[in-house]
């Protein structure tokens, strides 16, 4: 199999030439865009693995044209940026993965695995049309994010937001649940249409039902008009259920009747209407432990997770805390009209080793704090301590014990990342053995 791989970079094509040499496949290499597209026309590559920035022509175009005219070739781009849109623009524009500059080897090694099942799964298929991405930046869906697992999330945000299909956010308070559900929306072919929440938490059972469903002209007392419930002022748009976890098992087995027949009636009418609605869903609870324990119908929580998105907590990801400073700051500076402010370096490492129960909610308000009340445009250490002290109690009351399992689970992660995935070393730190790490990993659904 044959490899193009591209970028105005010497130094690394030649190591990744090496790279590729050395897993038997055969590599051609270009340093432009133009001349990369006449050889992928001659030489047929099956992969392509393009870097985004190029001295004569955006990467993007490349990517759109390689997939426009080469549909049998696969593209993996590498890039230096580190944001949503890039990413999500690369996958609907085709790519079929997205890989960060420094190149981790084994990320590299995890995208061909990927490639191999794919292109053998594919080949008796019809390859679909790329499509074509849409910037918007409507419903205020900027995530911030450059860890592993916030790519992930990326990806899967890309991947879901053309389709219909039910999708089940699951992570703390605070880690951006909603935010994620509004990108789900906005960055998709659906985005002109309504984006309705329902706050599960805050509604009462008969309230619930006639909001949802909607009310016929004297259904109850009050009820002196006929009412379009939030399914039926969502039309073919995107209905979001917001802290799923809490809604009562009677609106339960309602929900899930709707789900599966996608038919429903008002309130005190006969009349069946039709949904087209697209569902989504977050809670911060433990759906699976509630359902065991009756407190969830578990028909439900199959039909929700269709995909399950699990957004980890920002003391898992420590290195999107910079970017989510800056991100932040920027954004308060203009929400306060005051002057965009830094942090010393001292400041910064405080908040990335700072644990966040109230994750990037919590993050977000103490910036805030900080950047309001200081009247110096460098935040320092003090600063920050200050503002901590006062949103700590805000969000411990949030804090609950984990289990042992998920302990385990965190603390083998960890390791995992500060190794930069070497099984080998994770497995010596740890006194455990291969087998034992594998099945463990197997476990927590990590690649
Ligand atoms: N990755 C991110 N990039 C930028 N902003 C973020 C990110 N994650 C969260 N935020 C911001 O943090 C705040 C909390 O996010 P959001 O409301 O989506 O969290 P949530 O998971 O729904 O929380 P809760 O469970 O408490 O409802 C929002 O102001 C959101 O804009
Ligand atoms: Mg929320």
């Amino acid at each position: 199999m044959r490899v193009l791989i591209i970028d105005d970079q010497a130094s690394l094509l030649e190591s990744m030439r090496e790279f590729f040499e050395g897993r038997g496949w055969e590599v051609s290499t270009a340093l432009r865009g133009g001349q990369a597209l006449e050889m992928a026309h001659s030489l047929n590559p099956s992969l392509v693995v393009l870097d985004l920035r190029l001295p004569d022509m955006d990467g993007q175009r490349v990517l759109e044209q390689l997939r426009r005219e080469m549909p049998g070739t696969q593209v993996i781009v590498v890039t230096a940026f580190q944001d949503m849109e890039n990413t999500i623009c690369c996958i609907k524009l085709g790519a079929f993965d997205f890989i960060h500059k420094p190149i981790d080897i084994n990320e590299l090694d995890a995208a061909l695995d990927r490639f191999a099942k794919v292109s053998v799964a594919q080949k008796s298929q019809q390859q679909p049309d790329p499509a074509t991405f849409n910037r918007s930046s409507e419903g205020n869906s900027y995530i911030v994010g450059k860890s592993k697992s916030m790519k992930e999330v990326f990806k899967k945000i890309a991947m879901v937001s053309d389709s219909k299909v039910t999708v089940l956010i699951q992570g703390e308070s605070g880690t951006g649940k909603e935010l994620i559900a509004r990108a789900i929306h906005y960055q998709g072919s659906f985005q002109k249409l309504p984006f309705m929440v329902v706050d599960c938490s805050t509604l009462v059972d008969t309230l619930t039902e006639s909001q949802l469903f909607g009310y016929e002209k004297g259904a109850f007392t009050g009820a002196d008009i006929t009412r379009k419930g939030t399914l039926e002022l969502a039309g073919e748009g995107t209905i979001f259920f917001d802290e799923i976890g809490e809604l009562p098992l009677r609106l339960q087995s309602k929900l899930l009747r709707f789900l599966h027949e996608k038919e429903y009636a008002r309130v005190g009418g006969s009349e069946l209407m039709h949904s087209d609605a697209r569902i989504l869903a977050a809670t911060n609870l433990d759906l699976t432990r509630m359902a065991s324990e009756g407190h969830m119908r578990t028909d439900l929580l199959y039909r929700l997770q269709v995909v399950t998105i699990h957004v980890p907590p920002l003391r898992n990801r420590r290195s999107d805390i910079p970017l989510l400073a800056c991100h932040f700051l920027d954004k308060i500076s203009r929400k306060f009209n005051i002057s965009v402010k830094t942090l010393t370096s001292g400041a910064m490492t405080q908040l990335e080793n700072y644990s966040w129960p109230g994750n990037v909610r919590q993050l977000e308000n103490c910036l805030t704090r900080a950047a309001v009340l200081t009247k110096a445009s460098v935040l320092t250490n003090q600063d920050i301590m200050n503002a901590l002290s006062e949103t700590q109690g805000e969000f411990s009351k949030n804090v609950s014990f984990k289990t042992l399992a998920e302990v385990e689970k965190e603390h083998i992660l960890n390791v995992l990342a500060s190794k930069n995935g070497h099984l080998g070393e994770v497995c010596q730190t740890l006194g455990i053995s291969r087998p034992t790490l594998r099945t463990k990993l197997r476990l927590y659904d990590y690649e």
